[in-house]
């Protein structure tokens, strides 16, 4: 199976000892405690979980910067975006060196993590600035990652973690939510070589099916991982079960048995477009998969990012050799009503707009609204209608 990034080997910051993680939660009780924002409580749930491997803990700015200006740490390892506890006030910590970290997602806000804390740093403006262009591109705060970022505050507190539980996601989503150390042990278990990964935070229509299907052809890859985020979206995306439903109803009914393992991660949308590419690639790498599927505006949000550039940024600026996993190019992907079937637009060159099926998202939460099924050529009927039942509950 493909090495885990940069060290070789998986280093999970959970604490699997059941008798260490209670002292830790009783020394926790002693402790200075920091209540996390939720992109820092999901930094931890990814360091627990192996998916930031060989990460040891949040960053300093000297790393944040490196990281977002050269894409690796000040000692060089390769990174695609800072993996912060920032806040905007940090004189609970006072100077103590170890503090508990507290989940704001969880009820009672319990402790998630114990933090050895190695700096205190204050982030300039044009740091910030910095930080905020490299890594999404823009510093528009109508992008709700530039949003979430700059409302995070521009204290950094940095250094190693030890992390008692995974947040919500275990109680939340038993069935889905899955550790990269479980995900290599389930690959082993199916005895897959080769794995191609499919980031997504959408319920799969048929475009995305057939996306996973042909990339595992073409790879003549063993299996498919599809890989869902479970964390924190943007207001109107939909929620993580509803998305596990339909997709669960997907794999059952449209692919073949013991091709496709359905899981998730437990991490908040960042909607940084290209860089969030390459971070989905790293923690697919150290989640055992060979590829990692990157189609038309993979995590984008509105019209930020052209829609290859996530593309772009694997041939233009990851260092040869810097990641091992491989990137799957995926082109526009659409239902022909001229073959029947659903192609890469690529394949058909002799195609023109009108010959595809082409619906926005807009329009499709309006039929769904309005009770009216999607045409059968861009999602499955009884995916459709797991959705349906969703936005007409929510009405
Ligand atoms: S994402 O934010 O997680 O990337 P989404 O779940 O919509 O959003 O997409 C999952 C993956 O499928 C991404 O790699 C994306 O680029 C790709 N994708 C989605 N729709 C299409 C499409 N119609 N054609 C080609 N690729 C697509």
């Amino acid at each position: 199976m493909i090495k885990p990034h940069g060290t070789g080997e998986l280093r999970p910051l959970f604490v699997r000892d059941e008798g260490k993680r209670q002292t830790l939660l009783e020394e926790a009780e002693t402790l200075p405690q920091l209540l996390l924002n939720s992109a820092a409580a999901a930094n931890a749930v990814m360091l627990g979980a192996g998916y930031f491997s060989p990460l040891p803990g949040y960053m300093n700015a000297a790393d944040a910067l490196s990281v977002a200006q050269e894409m690796h740490t000040a000692d060089g390892l390769f990174w695609p975006v800072p993996c912060l506890n920032m806040c905007a006030d940090s004189s609970v910590t006072g100077r103590a060196e170890r503090i508990a970290l507290l989940d704001p997602n969880v009820a009672g806000r319990p402790v998630i993590a114990i933090q050895d804390v190695t700096s205190i740093e204050t982030l300039s403006d044009d740091q910030m600035t910095l930080i905020t262009e490299k890594v999404f591109g823009t510093t528009d705060r109508n992008h709700p990652g530039v949003a979430t970022f700059t409302e995070a505050g521009s204290r950094l507190v940095a250094g190693p973690i030890r992390v008692l539980n995974y947040s919500y996601f275990e109680q939340d989503f038993p069935a889905t939510f899955r550790t990269a150390m479980q995900i290599r042990a389930g690959i082993a278990d199916n005895g897959w070589e080769s794995v191609v990964a499919f980031q997504t935070r959408n319920p799969m229509h048929r475009a995305h099916e057939e996306l996973c299907k042909m990339a595992r052809e073409a790879l003549g890859a063993d299996g498919v991982l599809i890989h869902m985020l479970l964390g924190k979206l943007k207001p109107g995306d939909i929620p993580a079960d509803v998305r596990d439903a339909a997709i669960r109803k997907m794999v059952e009914l449209y692919f073949p048995e013991n091709t496709v393992m359905v899981t998730g991660y437990g991490f908040d949308m960042l909607y940084a477009g290209p860089r969030e590419a390459v971070l989905h690639a790293v923690f697919r790498q150290n989640a055992g998969c060979s590829h990692l599927i990157v189609g038309r505006d993979h995590a984008g949000v509105g019209s930020y990012y052209g829609p290859f550039d996530a593309q772009a940024i694997f041939r233009e600026q990851v260092p040869e050799g810097a990641l091992e996993i491989k990137i799957f190019e995926a082109d526009h992907t659409a239902y022909s009503k001229k073959l029947n079937r659903v192609v890469m637009m690529r394949d058909a060159p002799d195609h023109d707009m009108e010959d595809f099926v082409l619906l926005s998202g807009t329009k499709v939460r309006e039929m769904l609204a309005a009770g009216q099924l999607l045409p059968e050529e861009f999602a499955r009927p009884e995916v459709a209608r797991i959705l349906m039942e969703h936005y007409q509950d929510a009405n």
